[in-house]
């Protein structure tokens, strides 16, 4: 693939993970390289974001492009009503590529087909965030070695973690089974439960954080619960804080288990997790960097020696 817009994980094939992934350890040797000299990228950002837009920001810095661009939609003509459509059209004019958060799920699909520039999707609503699972992905497969036959446990929101659905898409290639740990209110959408059946996929789902589930686990895949989604805060309330990893539950656990979790987190790992060799979510975040300029040089069609 070059040259084309990243929406979704569905639009990488297996092969194109795999290569993606090989790229990343390239950027991940040598993060600095000038291969977007004389390109600029441009980042939207509809929604907040820490990691998603710095990382961005900083792998178009190290690849020694420009970025243009806004954090707060605020400051920007769309508060004045102007559509997405004509926005995109209007950063058409001045940017190589855009990076784009939006809070409402089909915004980045709908800005590819308007779009003269790779559109790469930095997280739609609930639906998709595709560069967060190439940089899971790559965490994964950095820290086990393989991606093939692992027991992937995903705990916390389910309904709602965009990165939880591609996720679920992305490591569907590599044999997974996966464990789903969520509340009733929080439980896995039946669409990606039906693609598990569809693709012969084993899964498990429990409303218990059990221990017995985290022995089991080769990544637990922890997930803040997103109040941003909630229609109603007193459902939120409720539910904010149903499970909470302590550093004494990693006790009798797999030497191989890495927790991992997308960030930001609020209640759900507990601080004194942080110093154990099996949490691995900061360096995670770190590979985001590598993984982004690995994904941005594949949507331009620029080769990587
Ligand atoms: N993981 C992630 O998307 O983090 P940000 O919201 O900070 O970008």
């Amino acid at each position: 693939m070059s040259n084309k817009s990243l929406v979704s994980i569905t639009d990488y094939t297996k092969d194109d993970i795999l290569r993606i992934l090989e790229l990343t350890s390239k950027f991940d040797a040598n993060p600095n390289r000038r291969l977007l000299e004389g390109k600029v990228c441009a980042t939207l950002f509809f929604e907040p974001s820490t990691r998603t837009r710095l990382s961005f920001e900083t792998a178009v810095n190290r690849l020694g492009g420009r970025i243009i661009g806004f954090s707060d939609a605020a400051t920007t003509s769309s508060s004045k009503g102007e559509s997405l459509k004509d926005t995109i059209k209007m950063v058409n004019n001045y940017a190589d590529i855009i990076i784009m958060r939006h809070h409402l799920e089909g915004a980045a699909r709908y800005a590819s087909e308007v779009s003269n520039v790779p559109i790469i999707n930095a997280g739609d609503g609930a639906n998709q965030h595709p560069t967060q699972t190439m940089l899971d992905l790559y965490s994964i497969y950095k820290t086990q070695g393989t991606l093939e036959n692992l027991t992937i446990t995903m705990v916390g929101d389910l309904k709602y973690g965009r990165t939880v659905h591609s996720l679920l898409i992305g490591m569907s290639h590599f044999n997974p089974t996966f464990i789903f740990v969520a509340p009733e209110e929080l439980k896995l959408p039946d669409t990606y439960k039906d693609f598990c059946n569809s693709h012969k996929i084993k899964y498990e789902e429990y409303t218990d954080f059990s221990a017995d589930v985290i022995k089991r686990s080769d990544i637990l895949y922890m997930t803040r619960v997103q109040r941003e989604r909630f229609t109603d805060l007193m459902e939120y309330e409720k539910v904010k804080n149903v499970y909470i990893l302590k550093k004494n539950m990693l006790e009798g656990t797999k030497d191989n288990l890495r927790i991992l979790h997308p960030l930001p987190r609020v209640n759900e790992i507990q601080q004194d997790v942080d110093d154990s060799p099996k949490a691995y979510y900061f360096e995670q975040a770190k590979n985001g960097m590598f993984t982004r300029e690995a994904v941005i040089c594949d949507a331009l069609g620029i080769k990587v020696e």
